[in-house]
């Protein structure tokens, strides 16, 4: 069954289910996005800081996929903030990636105590004109963050890419962005595999009353509730795992328990930490 897609406040679309290449071995990446390809995945989610865009650029020249099959996306780090900077560093993700264009393009964090993120947004803005990148958006932003954005900026971000599992589901950030047309991408989507998630009841019961595993079910939960998201895995039984998700769906009463699961559990670092 094929991924379906979501349509960004842009026109574009986007596959609902990814795969994200965080801590990734640089020297593992080609391979395990290659497996990835093969699985079925056509939607890939690195960032300058991980330090294998060049591994996924290999990955992908490769495939022999054409490339309007493909959405890449890639961020840009915290500290190349300034215009020159900014421009300097998407040009060296491209090159890394061995790509004419990006997808999308994020700003990974707002940094706020750098207080750079809206000349950031505006080095954007002027890059999606260029066409190098067809969609932009940002990464880690809170209401008050998306709130400067929005007040002093033009474009408004197609994508809010923020940590979102069951034990944290940020309502408040989630609500802001969506009625601003903001999608939401869940970045953690398992909790990083450093909580329980797959032992908790809510999500035991379900897998077992559809056949399917626990890391199936949450991926499940996550597109019943709107998210846009791409686990991670070096393994590729587990890729397929992960991928295998949409010959079923939970009932209402299983989305809710396992929505109840939600404890402001977070397993990242708070944007306010970093800059
Ligand atoms: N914007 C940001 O600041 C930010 C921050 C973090 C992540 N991200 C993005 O979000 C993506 C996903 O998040 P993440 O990688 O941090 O965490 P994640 O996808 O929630 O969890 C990955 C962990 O779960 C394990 N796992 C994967 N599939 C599994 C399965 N079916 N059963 C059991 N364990 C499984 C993986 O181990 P194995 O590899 O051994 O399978 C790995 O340890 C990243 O790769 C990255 O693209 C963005």
């Amino acid at each position: 069954m094929s991924v379906p897609t979501v349509t960004l406040n842009d026109g574009h679309t986007i596959p609902q289910l990814g795969f994200g290449v965080f801590k990734v071995d640089p020297a593992e990446t080609t391979r395990i996005v290659t497996d990835a390809l093969e699985v079925g995945y056509r939607h890939i989610d690195t960032a300058a800081i991980y330090g294998n865009e060049e591994g996924v650029g290999r990955a992908i020249a490769s495939s022999g996929i054409g490339r309007d099959d493909l959405f890449v996306t890639t961020k840009l780090w915290n500290d190349k903030h300034s215009t020159a900077d900014a421009f300097d560093a998407f040009d060296e993700s491209l090159e890394k990636l061995g790509l004419d264009f990006v997808d999308l393009y994020l700003i990974h964090w707002p940094s706020a105590a750098n207080d750079r993120y809206v000349e950031a947004w505006k080095a954007l803005e002027k890059i999606r004109e260029s066409g190098r990148a067809r969609s932009i958006g940002v990464s880690n932003f809170l209401v008050p963050h998306l709130t400067r954005l929005l007040a002093e900026t033009d474009i408004v971000p197609v994508v809010d890419q923020i940590e979102l599992h069951p034990a944290l589901q940020q309502p408040e950030t989630t609500a802001f962005a969506r009625e601003r047309g903001i999608q939401i991408e869940a970045w953690g989507p398992l909790g990083q595999g450093k909580y329980p998630l797959f032992e908790e009841e809510a999500v035991t019961a379900a897998a077992q009353a559809h056949g399917k595993s626990p890391a199936q079910t949450v991926i499940r939960w996550h597109l019943q509730m709107g998210n846009i998201l791409f686990p991670k895995s070096n393994n590729r039984t587990r890729m397929a795992e992960n991928f295998d998700v949409f010959d079923f769906a939970l009932t209402t009463e299983e989305v809710d328990a396992i929505s109840a699961l939600e404890r402001d559990g977070r397993v990242g670092t708070h944007p306010d930490e970093v800059n």
